[in-house]
């Protein structure tokens, strides 16, 4: 019988879902059964599955709230079934916080929630500013200064590690 595998991403701009599109497309590849959840509207089970992944960007250096929401919801059932979480966002652009023990966000999340994932992956996000509002262009202009990151506003930068996806669907395939 084929592992079924669900995976509930949280995303904004579409590069959560499209990391999440990617780690199902490699776990299709080794014969996992494969769903894929918006946040918005998963309505399924988690005990219906036998692993189970979330995924979510960080905005104003926070996850999705209903991720969060979820997450304290389903503790026991996460709990009782193989998990991995995984978080997209741009500080992780420098390999020196690509960690989940080295990366701000990740860590703040873990004191939060109190849940620790059986699986953790930190990857670099995409820095689009022509894609931004005019004020998120601005604020992210400015963390980017402050970071030493690109400033320029027709920057278009995808940092995402795709060898580092693969491995972490790997890892969600061993697991
Ligand atoms: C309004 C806004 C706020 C953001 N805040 C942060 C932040 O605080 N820290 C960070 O590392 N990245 C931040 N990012 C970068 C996003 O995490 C990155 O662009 C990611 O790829 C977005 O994923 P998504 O398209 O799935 O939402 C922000 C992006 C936007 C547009």
């Amino acid at each position: 019988m084929n592992t079924k595998i669900g995976i509930l991403y949280a995303t904004v701009d579409g590069q959560t879902l499209k990391i999440a599109n990617k780690i199902k497309e490699i776990l299709v590849k080794k014969g996992n059964e494969v769903t894929l959840f918006s946040i918005e509207d998963f309505d399924g089970k988690i005990s219906d599955y036998d692993k189970f992944i979330i995924g979510s960007s960080i905005r104003y250096g926070k996850h999705n709230a209903k991720i969060i929401e979820f997450i304290n919801n389903h503790k026991r059932e996460l709990d009782n079934i193989k998990n991995a979480f995984f978080s997209v966002n741009l500080v992780a652009r420098k390999p020196e916080r690509a960690l989940p023990e080295t990366n701000p966000y990740f860590i703040k999340f873990l004191k939060e929630i109190d849940w620790i994932p059986y699986r953790s992956c930190v990857f670099g996000g995409k820095l689009d500013y022509q894609k931004y509002r005019f004020i998120d262009r601005v604020l992210i202009q400015l963390i980017m200064w402050m970071t030493k990151g690109p400033t320029n506003s027709k920057t278009n930068i995808e940092y995402t590690d795709w060898d580092k996806v693969n491995q972490f669907s790997v890892l969600i395939h061993n697991m």
